[in-house]
C-alpha cells in the first residue's frame, strides 16, 4: 500500500468561486498540497456539474474558470495530481461497478434527494419525485468512484458531505465483502468545531443560491462596490460598534493577522464610520488578491497551459487508474477470453519450469498459431494481388505511365510491408498470450 496519506478533493465546477469558498475550500487545500507527508489529489468534477447546470457554454466556461483559479492560487501541479474527472474514463466504469453493490435503501436516505422529496412534499406536489434525476438520485455513487478510483485516504470535505463519505465507505465494504480487498475505506476531513462560514452582502451566508457573493477574483472597482453593498446597521460615526455581530469585521478578521485584527476592534470600539470601515476592508482585501488576482487574468486567457496542465494531470492519475480498473474488472469476472491481459500492469511474474506435456502443449500450440497466421497473410497477398490488376488499368489510363506505374509500386510496398507488420505482430501476440496462460 502507498506510504503517504492520499488526500482527494473534488470541486463541482458549478458558479463563481466566491470568498468562502477560498477561505473555506481552496486556500487549505493549496496548502495540503505543500505538505510533503501527503499526496494530493485534486480534481475538477465536471460530471457532477451535469447535475445542476444543463447549460453547455456555462457547464465550458466555469472547468475552465475554476482550473485557472487553482492554478492561479498557486497549487503545485508537479506535487499534487490536479486532472479533470472527465479526462479518466475508469471513473463512471468504476462508478457502474459500484452502483451494482450499492443498496437502493440507502441512496432513498441521502440528504440532497431527500430534501428535493421534502420540497415535493411542501408543494404538495402529488409525483413527490417531481423533478429529480438519476444524476442527484445517484451521485454519491459517483463521487465514491471518485474517490475510491485513487484510494484516498483522507476526504476534505463540507458538513453537508459527511453523509456521501459514509455511503463510499458503505459501498467500499460491500465492495470489498464480495469482490476481496480492493478498497481503502476513506474517511472525511471535516474542520473541527463549527464550520467557519463567511457571511455575505446581507449578512446570511455567503452562497450563490442567496445572491449575496463578494467574487474571489472579482475585478478591483467591483470588489469595491459590492464590499460598500454590505448591511450595516444604522449606527453613526463616534458611536462604538460591536465587531462580533458585525460582517465588515467578519471577512477583514477572517483574512487579517491577529494583530491587524486587534487594531480594528479598536477601531470599532473608537466609533469608526462605515464608509470608513468599507474603504479600509476594500483597500485590505485588494492588496491581499491583487497577486493571484493578476495571475489569475493571465491565465484564463491562455487556454492551452490550462489544458496543458489538465493534461498532465490526467496522465498522472491515469497511470493509477487504467491498471486498477483492469484489477477490477478481473475481480468481477469482466476480462478477455484468452489468458489474463492484465498480466501487462501486474508485477512481472516469473516463468516456471515447464514439464514436458506442457511444452508439447505450447509446441503445438505455436505450430497452430503458426499455422493460422500464416494463411491470413496468404489472404493478404491474394487481396494485394487482386488490386494488381486495378493499378496496371489506373496506370494505362494515366497520362505518364512511367510516373504511375512508380507510384503505384511504391504503394503496394508499403501496404505489403504494413501486412507482413501485422502478421508478425499477431503472430508475437498469439504466442504470448499462449505462454501467459502456463505460468503461474
Ligand atoms: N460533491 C462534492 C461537492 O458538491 C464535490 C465532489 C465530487 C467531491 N466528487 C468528490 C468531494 C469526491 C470529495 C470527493 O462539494
Amino acid at each position: 500500500m502507498q506510504a503517504k496519506q492520499r488526500v482527494l478533493t473534488g470541486i463541482t465546477t458549478t458558479g463563481t468561486p466566491h470568498l468562502g469558498n477560498y477561505l473555506g475550500a481552496l486556500k487549505p487545500a493549496v496548502a495540503a498540497s505543500q505538505q510533503m507527508d501527503t499526496d494530493s489529489f485534486y480534481f475538477l468534477a465536471d460530471y457532477h456539474a451535469l447535475i445542476k447546470c444543463q447549460d453547455p457554454q456555462t457547464v465550458h466556461r466555469s472547468g475552465r474558470e475554476i482550473a485557472a483559479i487553482w492554478l492561479a492560487l498557486g497549487l503545485d501541479t508537479d506535487k499534487a495530481t490536479f486532472y479533470r474527472q472527465s479526462d479518466i474514463p475508469e471513473i463512471p466504469q468504476l462508478a457502474w461497478f459500484l452502483t451494482c453493490v450499492t443498496a437502493k435503501g440507502m441512496m432513498n436516505r441521502a440528504h440532497a434527494y431527500k430534501a428535493s422529496v421534502d420540497e415535493n412534499q411542501r408543494q404538495s406536489n402529488a409525483d413527490l419525485d417531481q423533478g429529480i434525476s438519476m444524476g442527484l438520485y445517484s451521485y454519491p455513487v459517483l463521487m465514491a468512484a471518485d474517490i475510491l478510483m485513487f484510494n484516498a485516504h483522507q476526504i476534505p470535505v463540507g458538513k453537508d458531505q459527511i453523509q456521501h463519505i459514509e455511503m463510499c465507505r458503505d459501498i467500499a465494504m460491500r465492495f470489498n465483502h464480495t469482490y476481496g480487498e480492493h478498497f481503502v475505506l476513506p474517511e472525511a476531513m471535516v474542520e473541527e468545531g463549527e464550520p467557519k462560514v463567511l457571511s455575505g452582502l446581507d449578512g446570511r451566508k455567503m452562497s450563490k443560491s442567496y445572491g449575496n457573493i463578494i467574487p474571489l477574483f472579482a475585478p478591483a472597482d467591483e470588489l469595491r462596490k459590492l464590499i460598500f453593498q454590505i448591511t450595516t446597521n444604522s449606527l453613526q460615526p463616534g458611536e462604538v460598534k460591536d465587531p462580533d455581530t458585525c460582517t465588515l469585521f467578519e471577512i477583514y478578521s477572517a483574512f487579517a493577522s491577529h494583530e491587524e485584527t486587534l487594531a480594528i476592534r479598536k477601531a470599532y470600539a473608537n466609533g469608526i464610520g462605515w464608509g470608513d470601515m468599507k474603504g479600509q476592508l476594500f483597500e485590505y482585501l485588494n492588496d491581499y488578491l491583487t497577486p493571484a488576482r493578476k495571475r489569475y487574468d493571465e491565465i484564463i486567457t491562455d487556454p492551452a497551459y490550462i489544458e496543458s496542465e489538465l493534461q498532465k494531470g490526467a496522465a498522472k492519475a491515469r497511470a493509477q487508474s487504467e491498471p486498477f480498473m483492469e484489477r477490477l474488472r478481473s475481480a468481477v469476472g469482466i476480462m478477455s477470453l484468452v489468458g489474463d491481459m492484465g498480466a501487462k500492469h501486474t508485477a512481472t511474474k516469473v516463468k516456471k519450469e515447464l514439464t514436458q506435456e506442457e511444452q508439447a502443449k505450447v509446441d503445438a500450440g505455436k505450430a497452430k498459431a503458426m499455422a493460422i497466421a500464416k494463411q491470413r497473410a496468404e489472404q493478404e497477398v491474394l487481396q494485394l494481388a487482386s488490386q494488381v490488376d486495378d493499378l496496371i488499368n489506373t496506370i494505362e489510363a494515366s497520362s505518364d505511365p512511367k510516373v504511375a506505374g512508380e507510384e503505384a509500386l511504391l504503394g503496394l510496398q508499403v501496404q505489403i510491408d504494413g501486412a507482413k507488420k501485422k502478421a508478425k505482430k499477431n503472430l508475437q501476440q498469439t504466442f504470448q498470450l499462449l505462454e501467459q496462460r502456463l505460468i503461474s
